[in-house]
């Protein structure tokens, strides 16, 4: 299956170390906040070191159709001509995402209080996806949303023209609800709360107080109970937008998987809702150092290093990590492979909803590379063959996910025998020089004919 053009089939086979530096792109959640949070401020936003992923340019094309101008100024600098809150203008066609639930959602919740009707697409993967999680909420605003097939895409939103003020809590732990909630709140006169059981990755929230909104968060407990005034005056930006962690965790996991790599990835975002597949490493025995940590722009961010470590053992990673790591469960998956013993992973119900169902997709292709995989609703378990035990020889479906996609290609540099990848398009929605980047560290990664 591809929505991406013709299936590119990748094979990873085992090679030497992997050396060097990897300088991984710019992270995807800040990049589409950027974009859309420039759009809706008066002004010229400034940013360097935008992911130029696909999912990313989808965001960016949609901004003009809104009214923004947006300018690729080249080598990952952008600059963004808002319109102001309240400002998006009716589009001329169709919005299409791409692939990209982060992108459709946020957009949604950022033009749901504006008076005018958009209709949203995307590729087979994302009309696949629930959209009612964000929908239901922004319902409450006076935002109308009619989707296929139970609140699927193509769907056609009708923003509130005298939208109330909304209270809501979470039902599924989704940053990006909270986003697409918090971005309505913005066209809306009055306190707009949502209230979060487990916190997610809070990106939204640092970037809206940055520009000018009056937003605080309390904490009771777990609980974080986000309140958004509506209506400010927003300040144009200068962001430079840190590395993202969750491509990091590629190249990372293959230097603790392959024998005798050192690897550095400099400049990550370690924002502490992002951080927990490099924590969970930690706790694996894995040999993974931060250095040189610091603050830039506001967010913590650290050099990664990370070596080859025989001697992981597998652990059980609680519900309450989930949220933090919640798209590097494929990968973690992987290095569990390569780990001694059970790792279990709890509270995780959410992958299934993502690009694909990310628990199925592995699981079977784990164990078509020959690693006994349980799993539950919420939960899946990799028995570790240890180090150097791995078979593959198999063949493994993306299934139009990116990270799927990635994840067995690292999978296929350290087993026995080759693994292949039927479709490693989606890779460009996410990482575009992952192979290149790979390849520079002394990966053995090689394209074949459909
Ligand atoms: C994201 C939130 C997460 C994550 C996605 C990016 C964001 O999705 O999986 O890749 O930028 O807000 P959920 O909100 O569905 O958990």
């Amino acid at each position: 299956m591809s929505g991406h053009g013709i299936p590119q089939p990748f094979t990873a086979r085992r090679a030497g170390p992997l050396k060097g530096t990897a300088h991984v792109p710019g992270d995807k959640s800040v990049s589409h906040r950027s974009l859309i949070l420039g759009a809706m401020t008066v002004g010229e936003t400034r940013i360097s070191g935008l992911l130029e992923g696909d999912d990313v340019l989808a965001t960016g094309a949609a901004m003009r159709a809104f009214g923004a101008e947006v300018n690729d100024l080249g080598e990952g600098n952008w600059s963004v001509h808002g319109v102001g809150v309240g400002g998006f203008c009716e589009p001329e066609d169709v919005i299409d995402c791409g692939n990209a639930g982060t992108g459709v959602r946020l957009i949604m919740g950022a033009m749901a209080t504006t008076p005018i009707t958009t209709t949203f697409t995307g590729d087979a993967s994302l009309r696949s996806r629930p959209m009612g999680r964000v929908t239901d909420p922004l319902t409450l605003f006076g935002t109308t949303a009619h989707g296929r097939n139970g609140g699927r895409l193509p769907m056609t939103v009708i923003g509130a023209a005298n939208p109330t003020p909304v209270h809501f809590e979470l039902s599924v732990p989704s940053a990006q609800v909270k986003s697409a909630v918090l971005l309505a709140g913005l066209n809306t006169p009055g306190e707009t709360v949502v209230i979060e059981p487990e916190a997610t990755r809070d990106h939204t929230e640092r970037m809206l107080k940055a520009f000018g909104a009056d937003l605080s968060v309390e904490t009771e407990g777990t609980t974080r109970i986000i309140t958004l005034k509506g209506q400010p005056e927003f300040t144009p930006q200068t962001i430079d937008v840190p590395r993202d962690p969750s491509s990091a965790a590629f190249p990372v996991a293959a230097a603790l998987i392959i024998e005798g790599s050192n690897v550095l990835v400099p400049t990550i975002g370690m924002n502490p809702t992002r951080a927990g597949l490099f924590e969970t490493l930690r706790d694996m025995g894995a040999d993974l150092t931060y250095e040189n940590e610091r603050i830039e722009g506001g967010e913590p961010v650290a050099d990664l290093r990370a070596r080859f470590s025989p001697d992981m053992k597998g652990i059980n990673v609680p519900p309450e990590r989930a949220a933090s790591m919640i798209d590097e469960y494929p990968i973690l998956s992987v290095v569990a492979s390569f780990a001694e013993g059970r790792t279990v992973m709890q509270g995780v119900k959410e992958l299934r909803v993502k690009e694909c169902d990310r628990i199925d997709a592995m699981a079977k292709g784990l164990r078509a590379a020959g690693v006994t995989v349980d799993e539950g609703e919420d939960w899946w378990a990799v028995e570790g063959l240890g180090p150097r035990a791995v078979p593959g020889g198999s063949k493994a479906e993306a299934r139009l996910d990116h990270r799927i996609a990635m994840s067995f290609l690292i999978l296929g540099l350290a087993t026995e025998k080759p693994v292949t990848v039927d479709d490693a398009g989606p890779i460009a929605t996410s990482f575009p020089v992952f192979t290149d980047l790979m390849t520079n560290l002394g990966a053995h990664l090689e394209r074949k004919n459909a």
